[in-house]
């Protein structure tokens, strides 16, 4: 039971870091042009709900595997430490990067390629941080 929980687990977190990898460069570049800039909006849709499908589900299967070894109160430092960079990735995500990307899309609606670039920044330093604390959550894991 556990060794599938735990497929399932490291499953979720390879998508929610893996789905990430091309999106810095893929909005840098897109929002240059009123035309792909359009097909960006659907992209990034897609990969919105990914992101949040595959977080929730490495969240929600971390605290199963939490239920079934330690308990969800006597897990290692490192176990905790994993839980709160993924809390924190929820945080980032959501107070930073969510708005910053809201601005872009709505820049690019009102074709106003300017506006759009300008946020572009922003939005990919929310992305580094998001990546840098997978990382870490990642070191804690293999290390705890
Ligand atoms: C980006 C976030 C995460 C990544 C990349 C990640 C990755 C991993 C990996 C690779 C393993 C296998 C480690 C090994 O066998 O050496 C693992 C195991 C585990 N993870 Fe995570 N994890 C993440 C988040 C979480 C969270 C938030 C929790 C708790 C809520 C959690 C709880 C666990 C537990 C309990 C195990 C099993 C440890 C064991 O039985 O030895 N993980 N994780």
């Amino acid at each position: 039971m556990s060794e599938a929980v735990l497929i399932l687990h490291v499953s979720f977190a390879a998508a929610w870091f893996g789905h990430k990898l091309l999106i810095p460069k893929d909005v840098r570049t897109s929002v240059r042009h009123p035309e792909s800039a359009a097909l960006l909006v659907t992209r990034m849709s897609r990969a919105q709900r990914l992101g949040i499908a595959s977080g929730l589900g490495t969240l929600a299967t971390g605290l199963w595997l939490m239920h079934l070894s330690t308990g969800l109160t006597s897990a290692s430092v490192e176990t905790y430490a994993a839980l709160a960079a993924v809390f924190a990735m929820f945080v980032v995500g959501g107070a930073v990067a969510s708005p910053a990307w809201a601005k872009i899309r709505s820049a690019i609606e009102a074709e106003d390629t300017p506006g759009a670039m300008a946020g572009v920044s922003g939005f990919n330093k929310a992305q580094s941080l998001e990546s840098l604390l997978w990382v870490f959550a990642l070191v804690m894991m293999v290390i705890g």
